[in-house]
C-alpha cells in the first residue's frame, strides 16, 4: 500500500500527513476505545457487528464519537474503498489483498492537570488500513502454539469491564513478556484473580473435552467476535459448546485448545504449560472449525498465512 490513506476527525489524510496531539487523551491516559476488524477477499467481514461493539464500548466509556453509528461504517468503507479499490474480488490465497481495519477513538485532547475528565474540544476518531500480516502465526495451524499461563492476572471487570475494547494495553502487554520468559513463541494465557481461565492479550480461549467445546464467559473476556463466529459454526456442525468457567486444570486435561481473534480466526495450541494437548497435535474439532471457516468466507484461511511464510 504506497500512498495509504487515514481517517482523522472529519479528514482523510495521506498517513504522514495524519498527526495527534501530544495532550491527546490517547496519549495522557490510555483513554481510548477500539475495534480491530478484518477482511476476506477485500470484503470486511462481520463489519457491522464490529461497529455495534463499538458504540457499546464508547457508550460505557461516555466518549462521544460526534458520528452516528450508520457514519462510522460509511466512513470505514470510504476510506476501504480508497486504500483498496473494490472492483475485483481476488482469488482465495492470496494474502496480499486483505486487511486490516482499525478504529481509535480516543475523548480527544486532554487538558493537563488534577482532572482527567476535563477535556478539550471533541473525540479523536483515527480509521486506518493495514494489510494482515500474518507470519508470526502461520505455522501455528499445523503445529500449533504453546499456550503459557502469565505471572500476572487480568484486571478484574469489576476495575475495567474487559467487554470495553480499549487500548489500555500494558496489562496485556506485560502478561505477554511475562510468558515469553517461558518460551519466546509462547502465546500467552491470562488467569482472573479467581483463577479461571480469562483471556489472550489479543484473543480468547477454547478447549475441547470430550466432545464439548468450553470457552470462558465474557465476565472475565472480551466478547470476541472470532469467539462468537466459533460458537456459530460449532453450532452449524453439531458440535456441542459450553461458556463456562475454566481453569488450568481443565486446559491441561483437554483434549485440544485454541485461540480466536480476528486476524488469525482459529490458532491451535498443542502444548500448555510445557505438557502436550491431547496427543500433541492439531485436533479434529479445531481442524473441523477451520475448514467450516475457511468455506464461510471463501478463503483458506491456513493457505493465506502459509503463503506469507518465506518459501
Ligand atoms: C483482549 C482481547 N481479547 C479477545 C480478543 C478477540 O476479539 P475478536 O475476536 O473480536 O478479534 C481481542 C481482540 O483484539 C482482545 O484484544
Amino acid at each position: 500500500m504506497p500512498s495509504r490513506m487515514v481517517y482523522l476527525s472529519g479528514e482523510y489524510l495521506a498517513e504522514q500527513e495524519a498527526k495527534i496531539s501530544i495532550f491527546d487523551s490517547a496519549v495522557m491516559l490510555g483513554d481510548t476505545v477500539t475495534e480491530s476488524t478484518r477482511t476476506f477477499r477485500r470484503r470486511p467481514f462481520k463489519l457491522e457487528r464490529h461497529i455495534r461493539r463499538l458504540y457499546k464500548s464508547l457508550k460505557v466509556t461516555r466518549i462521544d464519537p460526534g458520528m452516528s453509528p450508520e457514519q462510522m461504517l460509511r466512513t470505514t468503507l470510504d476510506l476501504l474503498e480508497r486504500n483498496f479499490p473494490q472492483h475485483e474480488a481476488v482469488e482465495s490465497g492470496d494474502s496480499s489483498e486483505d486487511c486490516w481495519i482499525v478504529h481509535n477513538i480516543s475523548r480527544g485532547l486532554s487538558i493537563a492537570g488534577a482532572d482527567p475528565t476535563r477535556q478539550q474540544g471533541g473525540a479523536t476518531v483515527m480509521i486506518f488500513n493495514q494489510p494482515l500480516d500474518l507470519t508470526s502465526w502461520a505455522s501455528f495451524y499445523e503445529h500449533g502454539c504453546h499456550a503459557v499461563t502469565a505471572m500476572s492476572r487480568a484486571t478484574p471487570s469489576q476495575s475495567l469491564d474487559a467487554r470495553i475494547k480499549n487500548r489500555s494495553r500494558l496489562a496485556y502487554t506485560l502478561a505477554e513478556m511475562e510468558v515469553k520468559l517461558v518460551d519466546p513463541l509462547a502465546q500467552g494465557v491470562i488467569v482472573d484473580i479467581q483463577g479461571n481461565i480469562a483471556e489472550n492479550k489479543g484473543g480468547n480461549i477454547f478447549a475441547v473435552s470430550e466432545g464439548v467445546l468450553q470457552t470462558p464467559t465474557s465476565a472475565n473476556s472480551l466478547a470476541g467476535l472470532s469467539r462468537e463466529t466459533v460458537l456459530e459454526l460449532a453450532d452449524t456442525l453439531g458440535i456441542p459448546t459450553r461458556q463456562t468457567l475454566l481453569q488450568p486444570y481443565d486446559l491441561y486435561t483437554a483434549d485440544e485448545l485454541f485461540f480466536t481473534s480476528t486476524p488469525y480466526c482459529i490458532m491451535p495450541a498443542t502444548q500448555f504449560n510445557g505438557l502436550p494437548v491431547g496427543d500433541g497435535a492439531v485436533g479434529p474439532i479445531t481442524q473441523r472449525l477451520l475448514q467450516a471457516w475457511s468455506e464461510l468466507v471463501g478463503v483458506d484461511i491456513v493457505k493465506q498465512a502459509r503463503n506469507q511464510l518465506p518459501a
